[in-house]
């Protein structure tokens, strides 16, 4: 699973490079009009509002056209904590976590993956940085889900973290 698909970028390279046989893309495209989120890639930036992350959904919807027939890409449009909880646990090999980076969702992501995903499942992600408009929660959501979960770190490196499930 990948949580936040944007353009579909990234799960294009997943397609390639991993060729799972299955992909569940996530995402609510919705635009988010406050300040804290200004400078996301779903704020203030996008053109034409709501109507931009429509047009998103449907361009991500006709890049994979062939994909979503055959049933290997499956695209959700919804919240990854409203998507996440349809799964049964020990569900999934891994989930790629790049949707809201603000703390509090990130924690929620993080939570809802351990137990969705296998035992000995990966648990991965991105912009494990200081800063940024999220203010470093990516951070320090994962740092403290590292020391409270059975995970072991397998790579930190370039703002990626790749955790697997130990227990
Ligand atoms: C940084 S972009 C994802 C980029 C994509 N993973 C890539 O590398 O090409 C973040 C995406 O997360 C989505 N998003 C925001 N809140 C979300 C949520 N609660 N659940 C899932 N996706 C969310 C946004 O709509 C946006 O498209």
């Amino acid at each position: 699973m990948e949580i936040g698909v944007h353009t579909g970028d990234f799960s294009s390279q997943i397609l390639r490079i991993v060729q799972p046989k299955a992909l569940h893309c996530v995402d609510p495209w919705k635009y988010e009009d406050s300040e804290i989120y200004a400078a996301a890639c779903y704020g203030r930036s996008v053109k034409d509002g709501q109507i931009g992350m429509d047009a998103r959904y449907l361009a991500v919807c006709t890049r994979f056209h062939d994909a979503i027939r055959t049933g290997q890409v499956v695209v959700h449009r919804g919240y990854s904590s409203d998507v996440l909880a349809k799964f049964p646990d020990n569900f999934f090999d891994w989930i790629y976590i790049d949707g809201n980076h603000l703390y509090a969702y990130i924690r929620s992501d993080l939570e809802i993956s351990f137990k969705k995903v296998k035992p000995h499942g990966y648990i991965t992600g991105d912009d494990y940085t200081d800063g940024g408009w999220w203010q470093g929660g990516v951070k320090k959501a994962v740092d403290e889900f590292m020391q409270e979960q059975a995970v072991s770190v397998v790579l930190l490196r370039n703002g990626q973290f790749v955790l697997q499930k130990t227990g």
